[in-house]
């Protein structure tokens, strides 16, 4: 049987907080040291191009979390680590499956749809703002996974169309030329992609609740503290179910800690002690791993090469494989 095959991508945009870490972050790493699966981890910068159309923040968002991912202990000899634009098969198999993608499919995006409908709440022409990357977003993000074979592809809920995109146009092209490309499945973790803010709610940019993974430990502290509680008084029972630092909380601890913090919740915790002990659980985790992270940031030229290398391996795979599929469409020499 062949192995595994797992895929993810990470749009470089933004800082990484501590949501992206639970949810995305730490079960990757964690499957790198996994010797049974082949997996491809990218940043994927063309993506945040859609989003982000600042030069210096391109970069220095690309930095970070390229820091973040080394500096966590990916195992970049056993995972294929490379950053999306260092890998020109994957714009060149997008052009290729753009030709095979019906436009009706793009249509249905629901990142597309909300624009434009949006517009249309907002009196503006329907297209207003909207450029052919958001268009084609889904495109670029099937090549990202049909270019190696990806069998998996661990994603947020919200990807899971997405997903369902690269079926699609994998199967109308596999369907028109002949077996090539693999039919990818999402793997969405309900549990761990819902950890809460500091205001309940998910934890996300865009409802501004988050706590970045790279704060100072004073810092770190400070913004735990800010975590929204109830108004219940030291000594009166607490419910765990109906708390976001207790979810926080929970994100990080064993069942052992888990259980003696839902006995001490019941027991009556003052919430500042609570705090604190949340703290001191999420800071242990990541002191070493911070200290890494800030030498790392120091040296963007370490960075650099070691993204380098993985786009030589991601294309000792790519390259191979794309001359193939030009093959089947026709590009060919002439002799
Ligand atoms: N669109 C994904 C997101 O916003 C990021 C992404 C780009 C991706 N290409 C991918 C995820 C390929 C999985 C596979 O989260």
């Amino acid at each position: 049987m062949s192995k595994r095959t797992v895929l993810t991508g990470i749009t470089t945009t933004g800082t990484p907080h501590l949501g992206n870490y639970v949810g995305a972050i730490k079960p990757c790493i964690q499957a790198s040291h996994d010797t049974s699966v082949q997996s491809y981890y990218f940043l994927a910068d063309y993506h945040a191009l859609v989003k982000n159309q600042d030069p210096e923040r391109m970069r220095q968002s690309t930095l970070e979390i390229a820091a973040t991912w080394l500096a966590l202990g990916l195992d970049t000899e056993r995972a294929v680590f490379y950053r999306q634009s260092d890998v020109p098969e994957i714009p060149e198999l997008t052009w290729i499956l753009t030709c095979s993608t019906a436009k009706g499919l793009m249509n249905r995006a629901h990142a597309y749809k909300g624009a434009v409908q949006e517009n249309v709440e907002n009196g503006e022409d329907p297209d207003f703002a909207i450029t052919m990357g958001l268009f084609s977003y889904p495109v670029l993000m099937a090549a990202d996974i049909l270019m190696f074979n990806s069998t998996h592809v661990p994603v947020g809920k919200d990807q899971v169309q997405h997903l369902e995109m690269a079926r699609d146009i994998a199967q109308r092209f596999n369907h028109h030329y002949g077996d090539f490309f693999v039919l990818p499945e999402a793997v969405v973790e309900e549990h761990v992609a819902l950890l809460p803010g500091k205001d309940g709610r998910k934890m996300s940019k865009s409802y501004n609740n988050t706590i970045p993974l790279w704060l100072p430990e004073k810092q770190l502290r400070k913004a735990i503290m800010r975590i929204v509680t109830n108004s219940l008084e030291p000594g009166e029972p607490k419910d765990p179910a109906d708390s976001a630092l207790y979810s926080i909380f929970a994100a990080f601890a064993s069942q052992q800690q888990r259980e003696d913090m839902q006995q001490a919740y019941r027991e009556g915790i003052a919430w500042g002690q609570a705090k604190q002990q949340t703290f001191e659980l999420i800071n242990d985790e990541l002191t070493q791993a911070r200290e890494r992270y800030e030498a790392l940031m120091a040296e963007p030229a370490h960075i650099e090469e070691t993204l380098l290398e993985g786009a030589v391996k991601a294309r000792a795979y790519a390259t191979p494989f794309l001359d193939r599929i030009r093959d089947a469409v026709g590009i060919r020499k002439l002799t």
